[in-house]
């Protein structure tokens, strides 16, 4: 088969920017994948940050107006990695000009801003997703089919978790993430929210309410110029949440965590996903991403074992199926995974994350600050 060349323009020339570019380096890891991306325009405000795409020689446009990327007409594909407070205008312009593009999360600085962008794609013919990566772990691959077959039985207990120690450091200086203004109120849900959601919503798994408990450890940072500046985002929130089943008993709810945190002693970045039903259970982390957990009832006892789910994602690697797997291949498979949906090419293997998820994970965001305000469990609205 002959790969269809996909030109990429990125932009926001940040940490992600970055990645996506390596990502596009190494495409041929993968096996007889429909297309073949490079990245061959970059914007962004900050020289140095343009400076850095000179080393990868398909890009050919350095600017620092993303409108110029917008109205190239060689341009395939936009990758949007800026900060939250730039989403809505971005993304609703590149939607509205039909143009396709992956987003990153949290797909807006609020709910409202969500809900103008997702608008304006539906209103849209461009192919639009979301990035959220850490589904394509091969374990979290094994614990979505598992959970989504059924074999958990009527579920009582869901568990979804990323934790990382970006913070912990109260000498570390502000950056935008630690501010209300450019992260959003939501804070560290904005970060981090959309990862521990992907998978529950992928599974149906809607809440109606949510109880927050919200916590802002570190309530000043170094400035630029060392004097302390304030550092208002919550750092850390545990959202506890109702999922109605939907089957009988039809008033029956089950218990789902969502848990997000900056300062997570001892987790560096540990995404985990946990489901358990009457009949099955199934564990997966980062921490020790070469195994799952399942649980099953064999010989009337309860029975946690473990399997080795090896080097298998979404899309077949070059790579032996024996390798390890990290975070850059999890990028990898998600990009191929949507590059493979646009072409119409993806099967039935995992898709990256709809705006519409995104939007559910707004509305459950924007209850956690409701409620942490009450003190009392909140709907979704
Ligand atoms: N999927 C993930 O695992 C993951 C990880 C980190 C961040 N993110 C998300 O990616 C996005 C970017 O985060 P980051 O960590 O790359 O941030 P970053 O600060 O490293 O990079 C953002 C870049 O955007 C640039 N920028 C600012 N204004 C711009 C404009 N008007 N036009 C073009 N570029 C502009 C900045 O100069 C900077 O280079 C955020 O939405 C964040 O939530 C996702």
């Amino acid at each position: 088969m002959t790969a269809r060349p996909v030109r990429i323009g990125i932009v926001g020339g940040g940490l992600m920017g970055r990645e996506l570019a390596v990502v596009c380096g190494r495409w041929p890891q993968l096996v007889d994948h429909p297309c073949a991306p490079e990245v061959v325009a970059v914007a962004d405000p900050n020289p140095a940050a343009l400076d850095w795409f000179r080393r990868i020689g398909s890009v050919r446009t350095f600017t620092d107006d993303w409108h110029v990327l917008l109205d190239d007409p060689d341009i395939d594909v936009l990758y949007l990695a800026v900060p939250h407070n730039l989403h809505e205008d971005l993304y609703v312009a590149v939607a509205d000009a039909g143009r396709d593009f992956l987003g990153e999360k949290p797909f807006g600085i609020d709910l409202a801003a969500a809900q103008r962008i997702v608008a304006a794609v539906d209103a849209s013919t461009a192919f639009v997703r979301v990035s959220s990566e850490m589904p394509f772990f091969p374990g979290a691959q094994r614990a979505y089919a598992y959970a989504a077959s059924g074999a958990l039985g009527d579920i009582l207990d869901v568990r979804s978790q990323f934790a990382h120690s970006s913070d912990i450091d109260r000498s570390k200086g502000i950056n935008w993430k630690r501010r209300v203004e450019t992260c959003g109120a939501i804070g560290v849900m904005g970060d981090l929210g959309m990862h521990v959601a992907h998978l529950p919503l992928r599974l149906g798994f809607q809440p109606e309410t949510v109880y927050a408990m919200l916590d802002n450890v570190v309530t000043e940072r170094p400035g630029p110029d060392g004097a302390p500046v304030p550092c208002d985002t919550w750092d850390n929130a545990l959202l506890a949440l109702r999922v109605p089943t939907g089957v009988s008993p039809q008033d029956r709810r089950f218990s789902m965590l969502w848990e997000t945190r900056r300062i997570s002693p001892g987790n560096m970045n540990s995404w985990s996903f946990e489901a358990v039903g009457m009949d099955g259970g199934v564990r997966f982390t980062t921490r020790n991403p070469t195994v799952v957990h399942r649980f099953v009832r064999r010989d009337g006892e309860q029975v946690w074992e473990e399997f080795q789910p090896g080097n298998v994602s979404a899309w077949p690697m070059v790579s032996g199926g024996i390798f390890e797997f990290g975070f850059a291949d999890a990028l990898l498979q998600m990009w191929a995974s949507y590059l493979a949906e646009r072409e119409g090419q993806l099967g039935d293997r995992f898709g990256t994350a709809t705006p519409h998820e995104a939007l559910s994970s707004h509305r459950v965001f924007d209850a956690a600050l409701r409620s942490n305000g009450s003190g009392a469990a909140e709907p979704l609205s």
